[in-house]
């Protein structure tokens, strides 16, 4: 566990990557329809009567410890971190990446008004995160999270698989890896599969990719819930430990 002295105290300081003007050209409606609705995201997401358990599921399944440093793939307004604070502490600490500016800055208000001293935001594409693309921020990958999330992300980000393997890569050996996301209901829940696909439409999200099952493939120890007849699904394990030499 490595808590992130030094960099506290930057109340939730965005940071940005080298090449980000030639990717902000780049970014895809996915991005897009999140910068448009960023304002409204936290009313309009049904995060209380809908996708809540979800999250609060992941972040139990980390097992997470005081002083702990976590990684929020895709973070958005920051709707994880009064849970994972909870659970890490002051001497813990947050980072989050996200590609949407505007997400951020709701983040980043969510972070002043509850005077968290130990998150950090990066506006940046969290399928490159280890300094492969224009998008490089290898300084925030040098030491490995003790666990790293993503919650209703890894379906939209263009590079989703990418992403994953990033978070995978950003994780200490041992650590917590969890990924919540969304499929359409099904049994007695069918019935509401319509406005399941119309929220994903709207959301921008990919119901084929089912990011769940890269944890299920790349982990140990995997745990997995379905929530809401199916429509969350919440897929959480540890990074393996590489082979001992000789083995
Ligand atoms: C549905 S929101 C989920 C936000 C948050 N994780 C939550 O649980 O509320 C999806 C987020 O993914 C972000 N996103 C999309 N593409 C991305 C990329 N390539 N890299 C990083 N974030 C991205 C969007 O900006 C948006 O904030």
């Amino acid at each position: 566990m490595r808590p992130l002295r030094g960099r506290s105290g930057m109340l939730g300081h965005v940071k940005r990557s080298a090449g980000q003007s030639t990717a902000n050209r780049g970014r895809g409606r996915r991005v897009g329809r999140y910068t448009l609705g960023a304002r409204v995201y936290d009313v309009v997401s049904l995060e209380w009567p809908v996708y809540r358990p979800g999250r609060l599921a992941g972040i139990r399944l980390l097992r997470l410890r005081p002083g702990d440093r976590v990684l929020d793939i895709g973070c958005g307004t920051g709707l994880n971190f009064p849970a994972m604070q909870a659970a890490v502490g002051p001497t813990g600490a947050i980072v989050g990446v996200d590609q949407s500016e505007q997400m951020l800055a709701r983040a980043r208000a969510r972070v002043r008004r509850h005077g968290w001293r130990n998150v950090d935001l990066v506006c940046a594409d969290a399928a490159d995160l280890n300094g492969a693309g224009p998008m490089s921020v290898e300084p925030m990958t040098a030491d490995p999270f003790d666990a790293a999330l993503s919650t209703f992300a890894l379906s939209i980000i263009g590079d989703g698989a990418g992403a994953w393997r990033a978070a995978v890569q950003a994780t200490r050996p041992g650590g917590g890896l969890a990924v919540v996301d969304l499929a359409l209901p099904t049994g007695r829940w069918a019935v509401l599969a319509p406005l399941a696909r119309l929220a994903c439409f709207t959301g921008g999200v990919d119901l084929d990719r089912k990011p769940w099952r890269w944890v299920a493939r790349d982990t140990s120890q995997v745990t997995q819930l379905s929530l809401r007849g199916g429509h969350i699904r919440v897929a959480a394990g540890s990074r393996p430990h590489p082979p001992a030499a000789g083995t």
